[in-house]
């Protein structure tokens, strides 16, 4: 790949659900979209990426799991009820959390890394052809998102990133100019 074609990677790259609920997507792909976030720079290789991919019944678990939490958190009950079913969006959501570090400020720049990861996981969606979105986890869930999904109760869940086949394309949207203070 040349810069040119990395660039055109970049720009084009979109958030969509517009996607097919039911068409699955291979577990060969899945892993090379999971693998481009270890490829992200992490503070002195503490591999902070945690992940699962809930596909199936397992959306509606998750989305069960995250609903009783919400309604705990004393979430609006529209919200609630929507929560349910938000899972079953996509044949495959990549629940994404980064370990707790060995002091906060391990901890936090494991939240840079991982979210480095994330974009790389975007990227590598994107060339393969396949639609993503990040969604942001529900506020109050992180903890039962994490037992669900095997992960340390202390680890910090990032996103849930949608994953599966577009049934459309999302055009490129002009960004503002990129503000650069050059110090000579
Ligand atoms: C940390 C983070 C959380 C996000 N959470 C959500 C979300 O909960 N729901 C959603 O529709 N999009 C979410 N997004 C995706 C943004 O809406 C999307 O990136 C933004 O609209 C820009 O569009 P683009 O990705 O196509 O450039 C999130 C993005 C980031 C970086």
């Amino acid at each position: 790949m040349n810069p040119d074609e990395l660039e055109a990677l970049i720009r084009s790259r979109r958030s969509s659900l517009l996607l097919d609920a039911h068409k699955q997507v291979g577990n060969d792909l899945l892993q090379r979209v999971v693998d481009a976030a270890q490829f992200a720079p992490n503070h002195r290789r503490t591999w902070p990426l945690r992940v699962a991919a809930v596909t199936g019944a397992s959306r509606s678990v998750l989305g069960d799991t995250i609903a009783d939490a919400m309604a705990m958190f004393g979430d609006d009950e529209a919200k609630v009820v929507k929560a349910r079913t938000k899972y079953l969006r996509s044949p495959v959501v990549l629940v994404v959390a980064s370990a707790q570090g060995s002091s906060e400020n391990e901890t936090e720049e494991n939240k840079y890394a991982v979210a480095a990861g994330i974009q790389n996981m975007l990227l590598m969606a994107h060339s393969l052809g396949l639609a993503a979105l990040w969604g942001s986890p529900a506020k109050g869930a992180n903890e039962a998102i994490a037992r669900t999904c095997g992960f340390e109760t202390s680890d910090h869940v990032m996103g849930l990133v949608y994953v599966g086949w577009p049934t459309q394309q999302v055009p490129s949207v002009e960004r503002p100019p990129t503000r650069v203070n050059f110090l000579d």
